[in-house]
């Protein structure tokens, strides 16, 4: 009846089926319209779930509507008596039930506890990270790798079709550059040991060339530095002469052209790995078919969406109800193709091989205009799936640089995570004498404080790049994280109590506030996640672990296992085991690995 309700995967869906029933016949208001009303409160003593009376809009004084409602809400097994106040109806969970239900759903489930299968039957494209080859990869990309590796194994663990795709850079002039340059400053050796970083060393000579040669032409004509230039000098020349074999399809110029790409995905690809992320397609701006934009620059001629100026092709958004968006160049004076243009025809060539129900692009904030538009001329285009491409942005890092020097790879953002982390695990020497692997734990841990620093504020809001912060296991950080992970492992290792007795512990023993806030807040993990699924921020995720990792935590001091009797021991590792499930779903979802010992 209740869409998204599913009381098998969502323990709290019961009690809100339960209320919903009730409430309906009483307030004379649609069940369906009942259920979505109710709503978590921030603290146990405002109820468990809560509705305002004026949402279910009914005639007459909510505060006297309330009372009225309240006094003739039944008596239920699952519900202690709810609350008129003002104008919000308190409803209370019994303890007991709560336990049971929640705390047997989280142990049945195990790593299945948290999703609702709600995606079922779609299909959605993540298009994240897409760096350029030839160029470094910078904090955008970064960003991008983490929060779209989340958005999919979000997606994914709901129910959905995902396809990750990396949409790479690798078309341009910039690999006529890279072409010339390779010829002169290349070594195959190098190529083939660290493609990415020495394409970008050859890119990086290469261009210092060039700008000399450019210098040289303007002190030739007398014109003052940074002056544009007709003629930009021999090598520029023989760069776009290099481009232009590679658009016309010299095979030779396309060989070279192969390698380097095969060779930075290859490379790519044990980067991503780090980050337990695996493409299901390794796209880029060259895989877009001349078909499809030769199709898209004719539809957008005869729908009269495009118009010639200066002999090249333009959308002028004013014209089409979207002043904001200016105009762009869709096709150029030589009849070339720019990112906008490939970009139409990538996302046509898309829809028609995948039928997606939602497509993502995790992209920087700083190509909103450019989404924008892309997005205003599919709608132009007339396509009905126009719609279901969606931009998810995200704001800047800052300070980048470390000791070394800018950080620009990131292989290099890790290894320096790593190296921190490996640093503030030595200065505490006798936990440093058990560690069984170091590095492999300095790593792990190294990688948690960069990702949980990336997916803890708004995506919107940039952050400083501060390496110290992020490995830091004060505050809410990565390192935290895993610090209450192995907390949790090793209460339940010492405890040394059979799997079976946790499970058929008898949970009414768990009467403490400490205990039912903990259980509380477990229990909103499947309302936290499908709340995600809506604002598609990490933070959603990372805040809530955040709260139940503090209220762990302070539940250690009241909640003793060693010390308690067989019985209130064995109802208490549930719960405890219970948290350890919950933190370790939460971290693999946000693409961390849970340690159990550090
Ligand atoms: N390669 C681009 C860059 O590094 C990002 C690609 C974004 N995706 C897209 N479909 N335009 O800026």
């Amino acid at each position: 009846v209740f869409p998204d309700s599913n009381p098998t995967s969502n323990p709290v869906d019961i009690f809100r089926c339960v209320i919903a029933h009730h409430l309906a016949p009483i307030t004379g208001v649609d069940i369906k319209l009942v259920y979505p009303a109710l709503e978590w409160t921030q603290t146990l003593d405002k109820g468990d779930l809560i509705l305002a009376v004026p949402r279910l809009r009914v005639k007459g004084n909510p505060t006297e509507l309330g009372k009225q409602w309240v006094e003739k809400f039944p008596d239920s097994p699952f519900l202690e008596r709810p609350k008129a106040d003002g104008t919000f109806l308190r409803f209370y969970f019994k303890n007991s039930v709560l336990n049971q239900v929640v705390l047997s759903s989280i142990i049945k489930r195990k790593q299945n506890y948290g999703p609702v299968n709600s995606g079922k039957g779609k299909r959605v494209i993540v298009e994240f990270s897409s760096p350029n080859i030839a160029k470094p990869f910078h904090a955008g990309h970064l960003r991008s790798t983490i929060i779209g590796g989340f958005l999919s194994s979000l997606h994914e663990a709901c129910g959905w079709d995902v396809v990750r795709m990396n949409y790479l850079g690798d078309w341009g002039k910039q690999f006529g550059i890279l072409g010339v340059g390779f010829t002169r400053f290349g070594s195959e050796e190098e190529l083939v040991k660290d493609p990415i970083r020495h394409l970008f060393d050859v890119y990086v000579d290469i261009n210092a060339v060039i700008e000399e040669e450019k210098k040289a032409e303007r002190e030739k004509l007398g014109l003052p530095e940074g002056a544009k230039l007709k003629y930009n000098g021999p090598t520029d020349d023989e760069a776009r002469a290099f481009f232009a074999r590679m658009e016309d399809g010299d095979e030779e110029a396309l060989a070279l052209w192969k390698r380097f790409r095969d060779l930075s995905i290859e490379k790519y690809k044990d980067t991503y790995a780090r980050l337990n992320i695996q493409y299901d397609i390794y796209s880029g701006e060259s895989q877009v078919s001349k078909e499809a934009m030769d199709k898209a620059t004719a539809m957008m001629k005869e729908k009269n969406i495009s118009e010639e100026s200066e002999g090249a092709m333009i959308v002028d958004f004013t014209k089409h109800g979207a002043k904001k968006l200016g105009k762009a160049i869709v096709v150029k004076k030589d009849g070339t193709s720019l990112y906008l243009t490939r970009d139409i025809g990538a996302a046509m060539e898309r829809y028609n091989k995948y039928k997606f129900d939602k497509m993502i692009y995790v992209v920087a904030t700083q190509q909103d205009l450019h989404l924008q538009q892309l997005f205003k001329i599919l709608e132009l285009l007339g396509f009905e799936w126009a719609g279901k491409c969606q931009h998810i942005n995200f704001g800047m890092v800052q300070g980048m640089s470390t000791r070394k020097g800018t950080v620009k790879f990131l292989d290099d953002i890790l290894a320096e995570a790593k190296e921190r982390m490996h640093e503030v695990m030595k200065k505490n020497e006798d936990k440093y004498a058990q560690v069984e692997e170091p590095e492999f734990i300095a790593d792990t841990v190294g990688r948690s404080g960069v990702m949980v620093q990336d997916m803890s504020g708004k995506r919107i809001n940039g952050y400083t790049f501060d390496i110290d912060r992020m490995t830091s296991f004060e505050g809410d950080t990565g390192p935290y994280l895993q610090y209450a992970h192995t907390r949790v492992c090793s209460i339940l290792r010492k405890a040394d109590v059979p799997m079976e007795k946790i499970e058929n512990a008898d949970l009414s023993l768990l009467t403490e506030p400490h205990a039912t806030n903990l259980v509380r807040c477990l229990a909103q993990y499947p309302d936290v996640l499908q709340q995600t699924l809506k604002t598609l921020e990490p933070t959603t995720v990372v805040t809530y672990l955040f709260k139940m990792t503090h209220l762990l935590s302070s539940s250690y001091n009241v909640l003793h296992v060693l010390s308690s009797e067989d019985d209130v021991k064995c109802a208490r590792l549930a719960l405890y085991e219970s948290a350890r499930i919950v933190l370790n779903n939460g971290m693999s979802l946000l693409g961390l690995v849970p340690v159990e010992r550090m």
